[in-house]
């Protein structure tokens, strides 16, 4: 089969590779029909998260079952659906409490309790490096999904493929930050990053009640998105008085709820990436001390953007002195997939209104170098095998 192949650090190739196999008897094989890029891609394409050996990449992703082990009670061949990006047992000391990217069964080789930086990691991702399981994704002809009983979601007809296909990831991590923040009716919300995960982030947030939500990014082009398709106010991230601009919005006082969707891989200046290099930091925590920072006191911050490294001069003396309240991690894409879908089935959201760019598999390396480089105003990009065939 062809797939998206990663090699080292920038070089991403359209591959022939060995189909998958069930190997275990509660896999199942799906025939992919629409796969997304990820800001979560772009970290192993930049060398943020180390992978040493070639992977089919691709955490985002939904198709029709092919073929399915002799455990799979939960889905059958023929069946259309949507596949959380986390892997999880479903049944562990984590899963049992909704917590499935912190499973203790799906990345037998790598898990551990402590969250190290090269040992002691999380639960298994799919196309997400031999630290997170070493298991191939979805950016493919075929992928091999296991516990089949726990993640996959059913999609019904009627429904088309793009309609639904951010459940598998992005929408579901704009609502757990919303979860997370604590999002309330009458909230000012503000969301630092406009990209994919900032939009599913903003739409969340006004399904949550939110009386103003309030996008930052340094990117115009994406502040217009913002502005178009959910209607938010914006603030540009280069704005000196951008701090200022968000107490002033709301009495002086801050922002009720601050998310983090940017992550380490933030804009920085020349300064910031030497002291990165000084500290051995991974990228720039920012954002974070951003949010702090435009955050209200007592108020709540969602971090969904990715870390990989202790950060030096973290503003904790802030953060005690505002008594915040903060959550981190990937999403709980397993526990509210259902509450996500019904939102979309019912018409109260909408989320294919940020794809900008929709292309054959076999063009899977101009994307990620369009996605990274954020040319041709591109905010998300969906990959169609069939759009190959
Ligand atoms: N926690 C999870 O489960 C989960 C799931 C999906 C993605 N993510 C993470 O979410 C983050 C965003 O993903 P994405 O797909 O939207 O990526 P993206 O790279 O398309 O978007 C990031 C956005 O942040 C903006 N940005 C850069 N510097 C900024 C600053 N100083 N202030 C405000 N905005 C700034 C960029 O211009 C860009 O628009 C990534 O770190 C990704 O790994 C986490
Ligand atoms: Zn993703
Ligand atoms: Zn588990």
């Amino acid at each position: 089969m062809k797939a998206a192949v990663f090699h080292k650090v920038g070089d991403i190739s359209v591959d022939n590779v060995a189909d998958p196999k069930i190997e275990h008897p509660e896999d199942i094989i799906l025939k992919i029909t629409t796969t997304a890029i990820c800001g979560s891609d772009l970290h192993i394409y930049d060398g943020f998260v180390p992978q040493l050996r070639d992977e089919v990449l691709g955490h985002e992703f939904m198709g029709i079952v092919e073929e399915v082990g002799p455990q799979v009670t939960r889905v059958k061949k023929g069946d259309r659906v949507v596949v959380p990006f986390t892997i999880a047992c479903g049944r562990c000391f984590f899963c049992q409490q909704g917590y499935h990217p912190n499973c203790m069964n799906s990345n037998p080789e790598h898990y551990g309790p402590d969250g190290d930086l090269l040992k002691n990691k999380g639960g298994g991702m799919f196309g997400y490096t031999d630290l997170y399981g070493g298991y191939n994704g979805g950016q493919a002809e075929y992928v091999r999904v296991p516990y089949a009983n726990a993640g996959p979601k059913i999609i019904p007809d009627g429904l088309d493929d793009e309609q639904v296909v951010f459940l598998t990831d992005i929408f579901p991590t704009g609502w757990s930050a919303v979860k997370w923040g604590k999002v309330k009716h009458g909230d000012t919300v503000v969301i630092f990053g406009s990209g994919p995960v900032g939009l599913m982030a903003q739409k969340a947030a006004w399904l949550h009640g939110a009386k103003r939500v309030i996008a930052v990014d340094p990117l115009e082009y994406r502040l217009q998105k913002a502005r178009t398709v959910n209607n938010v106010e914006t603030i540009n991230a280069d704005d000196d008085d951008l701090i200022e601009k968000i107490r002033s919005m709301t009495d002086g006082r801050g922002a009720d709820v601050a998310i983090d969707a940017v992550g380490m891989e933030a804009s920085r200046t020349f300064l910031e990436k030497a002291k990165a290099v000084i500290n051995a930091e991974k990228g720039t925590s920012k954002v974070l001390e951003m949010c702090a920072e435009a955050v209200r006191r007592s108020g709540t911050i969602a971090v969904v953007g990715v870390y990989a490294s202790p950060y030096d001069n973290f503003p904790i003396h802030r953060i005690f002195d505002k008594g915040l309240i903060m959550q981190f991690g990937q999403a709980q894409t397993h526990v509210y997939i259902d509450q996500c879908f019904e939102m979309v089935r019912s018409g109260k959201v909408v989320l294919d209104d940020i794809i900008t760019h929709r292309l054959p598999l076999s063009k899977a390396s101009e994307a990620y170098d369009m996605f990274k480089h954020k040319t041709d105003d591109c905010v998300k990009v969906i990959l169609k095998p069939e759009l190959d065939r």
